[in-house]
């Protein structure tokens, strides 16, 4: 039977107050949309179609490659008005489930229940019940009662007072017969308070016609949370961030404060891993067996192998490439690791230090104040406070190579393209443009002079 899915993401947003359409603003690193999306995509719909109008193009190029088919609503007459523009996309037959772009954490589960509870024949509406209904659409049914038969939806505006003391709200979220809502979805009319063609009135044309109308109860409240404003954002994120701390904790990750840690994407951890107060998590990042990280690190595409410790202030951003920290190795505080930053095992980085795109091998160690871009450095390298690889001559960029123990003393430029022989030593403050050789000391720079009977000025006296 064919399973056509309908996401509303027409709407203005005003109260967000932002020139970004509203569906496409962030929960957890991801648009409230793609969240919908990443959802409905569990259920393997034959086609899936997004209303648009507000932003609409904005809001379809951001999506363009996902499969979704895309139907423009302009102007905006209400929710029943949206999901018309979509029946030339939909079968003549099956099911169709109507999802909002601004509800994000709705549960897969929770639709393929409703999917079932339609089962093509059935009108089948995700219910729940809050302690402060206002503003939603209430789920009224016979005898003044919660067992009772459903028998219409009474938008909040539309009510009276008997109405509005309903707690069982209609979450925005259906299921349908295909044929029977292309047929309600024609006579639909717009007297009602707002002027709209409201999508609920299908509700009263089902039992109408006999046709059974079921309500599904959500996990909770936080499932069916729409966004409207900055401020219900920001609660739903803590929200969702407190459930995948949660689940971390479960899982035996010691976080020092699950009120203060942020996770935008995957974060998969080993034994014994612990997490200090205001770390951000984002893409994917992968943590090995006893891995501790210190308060305020930003972490991104990124891998970290048993036994490393990242201090306070570290930011590292693998980008697409990615980044890696071997097993035992030390970075931070105040570190940086760039894409194609590749630590082996024991490598200490240490305070200011950036490296992007450089290997370095067992047990290297760059402590203080230093750049490695484009470098291959090699075991037991000592790279000194201030020391600098120039790896961009301001057109391209070149390597430099650093053998097995070498020692860069402090403050020395390394103009790349260069290679430094095993165990060479460099003197500090040298400047070095041509390859240098294994195991000998090397310097560059200008012989110190003292001049003797030199006084120093005095001041003029007046
Ligand atoms: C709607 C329901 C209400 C329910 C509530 C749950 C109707 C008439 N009412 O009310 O029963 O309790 O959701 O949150 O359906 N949209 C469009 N085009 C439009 C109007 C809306 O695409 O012309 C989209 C919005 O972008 C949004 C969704 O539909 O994603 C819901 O619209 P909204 O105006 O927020 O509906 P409510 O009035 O809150
Ligand atoms: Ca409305």
């Amino acid at each position: 039977m064919a399973l056509d899915i309908v996401i509303m993401a027409a709407g203005k947003g005003t109260r967000m107050k932002s020139a970004r359409p509203k569906v496409l603003h962030r929960l957890a690193g991801r648009s409230l949309l793609q969240h919908v999306v990443d959802t409905a995509a569990t259920l393997k719909a034959d086609r899936t179609v997004a209303i648009t109008g507000h932003g609409a193009a904005q809001v379809e190029a951001a999506f363009a490659g996902a499969g979704l088919a895309f139907v423009r609503q302009e102007p905006q007459l209400g929710t029943g008005h949206a999901v018309q523009q979509a029946v030339p996309q939909l079968h003549d037959e099956g099911t169709t489930l109507i999802l909002n772009g601004d509800v994000p954490l709705i549960e897969a589960d929770t639709l393929a229940k409703l999917v079932h509870a339609c089962g093509g024949k059935s009108l089948a509406l995700l219910t729940v019940v809050l302690d402060d209904p206002t503003g939603y659409g209430r789920i009224v049914r016979s005898g003044d009662s919660v067992g009772g038969l459903v028998e219409a939806i009474v938008e909040h505006k539309d009510a009276n007072e008997a109405q509005r003391r309903i707690r069982e709200v209609y979450t925005g979220v259906m299921a349908a017969p295909t044929a029977l809502l292309k047929r309600w979805l024609a006579n639909l009319k717009n007297d009602n308070a707002q002027k709209e063609y409201y999508l609920t009135d299908v509700v009263a044309m089902a039992v109408a016609e006999r046709v059974r109308v079921v309500a599904t109860h959500a996990h909770d409240e936080t499932e069916v949370l729409g966004i409207n404003s900055p401020a219900q954002l920001a609660d739903l994120e803590r929200r969702y961030q407190r459930r995948q701390a949660d689940a971390l904790m479960e899982a035996g990750v010691r976080l020092a404060d699950p009120g203060r840690f942020d996770l935008r994407g995957e974060l998969t951890c080993g034994q014994d891993v612990e997490i200090d107060v205001n770390c951000v998590f984002e893409g994917r990042v992968e943590l090995g067996n006893n891995v501790r990280i210190a308060s305020h690190c930003v972490i991104r595409n990124c891998r970290i192998a048993d036994n490393a410790v990242i201090h306070s202030f570290t930011h590292i951003d693998g980008e697409a490439l990615g980044a890696r920290v071997g097993a035992g190795a030390l970075v931070g505080p105040f570190a940086r690791l760039r894409p194609g930053a590749e630590l082996a095992e024991e490598v200490h980085i240490g305070n200011f230090v950036e490296v992007k795109n450089s290997t370095l091998a067992r047990g290297a160690k760059a402590n203080h104040l230093a750049y490695l871009g484009d470098a291959t450095v090699g075991e037991r390298v000592n790279y000194g406070a201030g020391s600098i690889t120039a790896n961009y001559d301001g057109a391209n960029k070149h390597r430099t190579v650093l053998g097995d123990d070498v020692h860069v003393g402090s403050n020395c430029v390394l103009v790349a393209p260069i290679t430094v022989g095993a165990g060479a030593t460099i003197g500090a403050g040298s400047t070095v443009s041509k390859d240098v050789p294994p195991g000998q000391l090397t310097v560059a720079r200008a012989k110190a002079a003292s001049l003797p009977g030199w006084t120093r000025p005095l001041k003029a006296k007046k």
